[in-house]
């Protein structure tokens, strides 16, 4: 299948919500939010995040959709707000039937939110979490290039649980793999 890979555009907000829950239905601990709490939000949180996953200098939301114009898949690319000089992916989902390394969506989504981020900012670093039991996620992270970096936090929804601190160590010198 053909997939179109793109940033986001600001009206584009119900289809945010609509992937966003999908994602909290299908991955319940992979993200740093509940599919409640999602699911209360207000239409207008919905189209200020849309606003700024498309328009804002820095964080950037991208998706990918089947020639038929249906979501298939997101990433995005943010500042970490308490780590100087130093940018994160996350939000990454594609919809089960759209896995794999064939279909290669994953790797493009997150090619193009490290791209936008190298390209726009002048971050040093680029990072990303994920759970310590997301073994599929560590798996794929691993294979397009994050390494350890030693690092760990506590998983917001459940302090026993960790979160791995993955980098990118290609950042600032290829995109190449
Ligand atoms: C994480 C995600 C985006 C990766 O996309 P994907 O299309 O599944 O990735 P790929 O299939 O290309 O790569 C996954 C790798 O994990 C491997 N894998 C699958 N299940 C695994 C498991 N339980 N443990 C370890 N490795 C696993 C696969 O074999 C594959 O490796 P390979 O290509 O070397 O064979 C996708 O699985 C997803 O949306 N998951 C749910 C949401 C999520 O966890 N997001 C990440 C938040 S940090």
């Amino acid at each position: 299948m053909t997939y179109v890979v793109r940033r986001t555009e600001p009206g584009e907000w119900q289809q945010l919500r609509a992937l966003r829950l999908e994602a909290l239905r299908d991955s319940p601990t992979a993200f740093g939010t509940t599919y409640a709490d999602a699911a209360a939000l207000a239409d207008e949180a919905w189209q200020q995040q849309a606003e700024q996953g498309a328009s804002s200098p820095s964080t950037a939301t991208f998706i990918a959709a089947t020639p038929d114009g249906r979501w298939v898949g997101m990433a995005g690319s943010a500042p970490v707000e308490v780590v100087p000089e130093t940018f994160c992916i996350q939000g990454v989902y594609v919809t089960p039937a759209h896995r794999g390394r064939a279909a290669g969506l994953a790797a493009r989504l997150v090619d193009a939110a490290i791209a936008r981020a190298r390209d726009n900012t002048d971050a040093s670093w680029l990072t990303l979490g994920v759970h310590e039991d997301n073994g599929r996620a560590q798996a794929f992270y691993r294979r397009i290039g994050f390494t350890d970096t030693g690092k760990v936090v506590p998983c917001r929804l459940d302090p026993s649980r960790k979160i791995t601190i993955l980098g990118y160590e290609r950042f600032r010198l290829t995109t190449a793999r």
